[in-house]
């Protein structure tokens, strides 16, 4: 498998959105700027949702300004909504990302609506996308598990998949929001979404809440899946998925890649730096494990 890997970092909004210690734009610019410096392409920056229902997110516009015109580099941003792709649109965005659920208890307490009616939401803002020349990746939480209504099958994910797929998304992101998914389980949902999606279009979005995310990812690999979003330091969450823990942290998907012989082009030093600094804004140490080993060297 030494082949090329794309990894999306999600840590300024995935690893932030779920933080008790409110985090400035200012720190939110100068994390995304480390993290650019670490060498990471593609980066989650922020979300133009609901400052009532994810307030540590208020200030996108601002952090999005603040980084949009790094040459080479390219910037996501969560839009749930024709109000979101608007003020994502005035503050420069190139890549929006829409987001849906495979569950229906996940889509009504985390974005208030049905899966089915998330979808007719994202048609107008698809349809502006393409029309402004906006590329749209799309994600589907809960593939493994939903905090609501338990066991999800992979069929409720191939039909999400296939209607975001359909609607032009380029890329779709599947997210096991709360981390309860194994090896074999992420396998078997890959090979069935790249059924309707190509393989070629499809992200791993795995939370580490079990520990299972690496493996979970390895086995991804092995079916052909070469996008990975992970967080720095092993950030995130969501609020609306109660037990939910972080992302798989970017330093140890970093680690396993380059141990596989995948170049990923990480300076793995200045990653963990990045790391340090926010975990030390936001007063907790860092979840990843090769940050905490190199740390105590
Ligand atoms: P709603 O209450 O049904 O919407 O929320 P509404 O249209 O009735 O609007 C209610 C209020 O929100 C109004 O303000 C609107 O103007 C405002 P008020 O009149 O009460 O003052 N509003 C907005 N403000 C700013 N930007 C907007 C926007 N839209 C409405 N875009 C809504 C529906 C979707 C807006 C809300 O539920 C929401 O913002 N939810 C976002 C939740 C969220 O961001 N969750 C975390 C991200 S998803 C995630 O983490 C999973 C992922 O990582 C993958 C995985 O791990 O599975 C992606
Ligand atoms: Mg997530």
């Amino acid at each position: 498998m030494s082949d090329s890997v794309r990894i999306v970092e999600v840590g300024p909004r995935d690893g932030l959105q779920n933080e008790k210690t409110p985090v400035s734009v200012e720190d939110r610019i100068a994390f995304i700027e480390a993290l650019i410096g670490a060498g990471l392409h593609t980066i989650e920056v922020g979300a133009f949702v609901s400052p009532k229902a994810i307030p540590q997110m208020v200030g996108s516009d601002q952090v999005l300004r603040g980084v949009i015109d790094h040459v080479g580099n390219e910037f996501h941003v969560l839009v749930p909504n024709e109000k979101g792709y608007e003020a994502a649109r005035a503050s420069g965005a190139r890549v929006i990302a829409v987001f849906a659920s495979a569950s229906e208890g996940f889509s009504r307490a985390n974005i208030n609506c049905s899966v089915a009616e998330s979808i007719e939401r994202f048609k107008p803002v698809i349809a502006r996308a393409k029309a402004d020349g906006v590329r749209v990746r799309g994600y589907i939480s809960c593939v493994l598990g939903c905090p609501f209504d338990g066991e999800v099958g992979p069929q409720a994910v191939v039909d999400v998949a296939r209607t975001l797929g359909d609607l032009g998304c380029y890329e779709v992101s599947l997210g096991d929001t709360i981390g309860v998914g194994t090896p074999l389980k992420a396998r078997q949902l890959l090979r069935a979404v790249a059924g309707s999606v190509p393989m070629a279009k499809l992200a791993m979005h795995f939370h580490d809440t079990y520990g299972q995310a690496l493996a979970n990812l390895y086995a991804g690999m092995e079916e052909g899946c070469r996008v990975i979003d992970s967080a720095a330091g092993g950030l995130g969450g969501c609020p609306y998925a109660p037990g939910a823990t972080g992302n798989v942290a970017t330093e140890d998907v970093v680690y396993m890649l380059e141990g596989m012989g995948v170049a990923t082009g990480v300076d793995m030093a200045k990653l963990v730096a990045a790391t340090n600094e926010i975990s030390r804004l936001i007063g907790r140490p860092p979840a990843s494990r090769v940050a905490s080993a190199m740390n105590a060297k």
